[in-house]
């Protein structure tokens, strides 16, 4: 059962409150923590933005973002106005600092209780934004600054943004949001690996053939074209939401489940990463870009056509990479993402060594897989060596012990990660945000991809849309003696 903790009184600004990310998941997502009774009843939430905007006017958008989001038609009209009421915009203006005196006047009563300013602004307003904070005195103990990405293109960028915003608040204070990190799948993965005693022992080289991590989507470029040409599939999903995974799936164990620890042992897996450079770049990563073909039936336009111009930005990568330290030498873990497959799915399988020694002759035995599913159909699969029943001799076949948690814990729905973590900033849990030398580290390990790419005549190479992405991925495996796990459900 899940347990409701109240939130202690907060106020929650969201800059960016008419913004897309804001209406389709930050309102949504407090809305269902309103639903959950989370919030306590002296919760504010303000809406900040350039317009001029009565609260009534804001409510009214918000009240249909989250009938259109949030699933606000059928809940009890009570709590829908509940929530409205605590909802109030405030007109201000980052490259000015127009409106932020007045932002102080509004919260200086309740500055001894956590503030949050989440920042849900392009990444160049970041520091202005900070700077207008603290000149208007509203970094204070309980403030709190939120960072959506992209934080930077590439190391030297995302380094200075972190210096600028940085030269305002406290590490402690910033909390860099990386919504994979939130979800129920992602959190159940330490779970899993440090709260039953059978993973941690065979948790290596020895025993472990390779690792791959998918994170696969049906959508498109969409409208986000300005922001996703410049930033393609490596920035925008592998940079950050796939090293996660990664991270969460080879970090030693922590010796406490707390932000400083964990972020600590991810960090040494970013910095053991082997580096991909020059040639070794180019044979280890594969880039493709989608051209028109069938989702779901439906016929979809090449990405380069929805662009309107011709272009080098890839919208999948799949890439090989190994970890050099004891635990995970000679491993190899295989990362791939990419927009328009044929199914929105994400795993991570790990692919366990067959026996050293088989006794049953003529048998085939694979090696056990540990199938993560993170999403949908959150669960965790077990393929196991088993006899297939009935006479016939001793014959072995492989077969899955299956536990889905919708399934095992009844739940009629998964919370969004975006719950978790809003809520997480209120408390001052820092574990589930990524900290300035991860962050470092990741894009560190980044660069060196980007520029043999740049230097590389070689476009990406074009998939339909509706296929499983370029073939030159399935080599990246095959020629290894290895597939691709493809299965999604079941
Ligand atoms: C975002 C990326 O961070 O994650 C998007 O910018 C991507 O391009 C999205 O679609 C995927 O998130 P999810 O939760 O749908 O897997």
């Amino acid at each position: 059962m899940a347990q409701i903790i109240p939130a202690p009184p907060f106020d929650y600004v969201v800059f960016g409150a008419l913004g897309d990310l804001a209406k389709r998941k930050l309102f949504p997502a407090l809305f269902h923590r309103e639903r959950d009774g989370q919030l306590p009843p002296e919760a504010c939430l303000i809406g900040a933005g350039r317009k001029a905007l009565s609260n009534a006017d804001f409510q009214a958008l918000i009240r249909d973002a989250l009938i259109e989001h949030g699933g606000a038609d059928s809940a009890d009209p009570n709590v829908l106005k509940r929530f409205l009421g605590r909802l109030s915009f405030h007109s201000i203006d980052v490259s000015t600092a127009n409106g932020f005196g007045t932002l102080a006047e509004r919260l200086a009563p309740t500055k001894h209780r956590p503030q949050v300013f989440y920042l849900a602004l392009a990444p160049h307003l970041f520091a202005e934004a900070a700077k207008f904070l603290v000149q208007a005195g509203l970094n204070h103990d309980q403030a709190r600054l939120v960072l959506e990405k992209p934080l930077g293109t590439d190391l030297a960028s995302s380094a200075a943004i972190n210096d600028a915003v940085g030269a305002h608040f406290r590490e402690e204070q910033i909390y860099r949001i990386d919504h994979y990190l939130g979800k129920e799948s992602v959190q159940n993965l330490l779970a899993l690996r440090f709260g039953n005693v059978m993973f941690e022992r065979i948790w290596n080289a020895a025993n472990i053939d390779h690792v791959q991590i998918t994170a696969a989507e049906t959508v498109g470029l969409g409208e986000r074209a300005a922001y996703y040409d410049g930033a393609g599939a490596l920035r925008d999903m592998v940079q950050n939401h796939l090293l996660q995974l990664l991270c969460l799936t080879a970090m030693e164990p922590p010796s406490v489940f707390d932000a400083g620890a964990i972020r600590d042992e991810k960090r040494k897996v970013l910095t053991a990463l082997r580096p991909l450079t020059g040639a070794s770049a180019l044979t280890n990563t594969v880039r493709g870009q989608y051209s028109a073909g069938l989702i779901d039936g439906k016929g979809v336009p090449a990405y380069a056509d929805e662009l309107g111009v011709p272009s080098r930005t890839e919208t999948y990568v799949a890439l090989k990479t190994e970890i050099d330290n004891w635990r995970w030498a000679g491993v190899p873990f295989y990362l791939r993402t990419g927009k328009r497959l044929p199914a929105r799915y994400s795993e991570i399988v790990v692919q366990f060594k067959a026996v050293p020694h088989s006794i049953f002759e003529g048998q085939a035995l694979s090696g056990n897989q540990l199938i993560i599913r993170l999403q949908p159909d959150e669960g965790v699969k077990l393929r196991l060596m088993t006899k297939d029943p009935g006479p016939g001799g001793m014959r072995l076949r492989d077969a899955a012990l299956d536990l889905s948690f919708a399934e095992e814990f009844a739940l009629s729905r998964f919370p969004d990660a975006y719950e978790r973590l809003l809520l997480d900033v209120v408390r001052g849990n820092s574990t589930l945000f990524m900290r300035n030398d991860e962050l470092a580290a990741a894009w560190t390990w980044i660069d060196p991809i980007l520029a043999a790419w740049q230097d590389s005549p070689d476009a990406p190479e074009l998939y339909s849309a509706g296929t499983l992405g370029p073939s030159k991925a399935a080599l990246l495996l095959g020629l290894e003696g290895r597939t691709w796990h493809e299965e999604t459900r079941g």
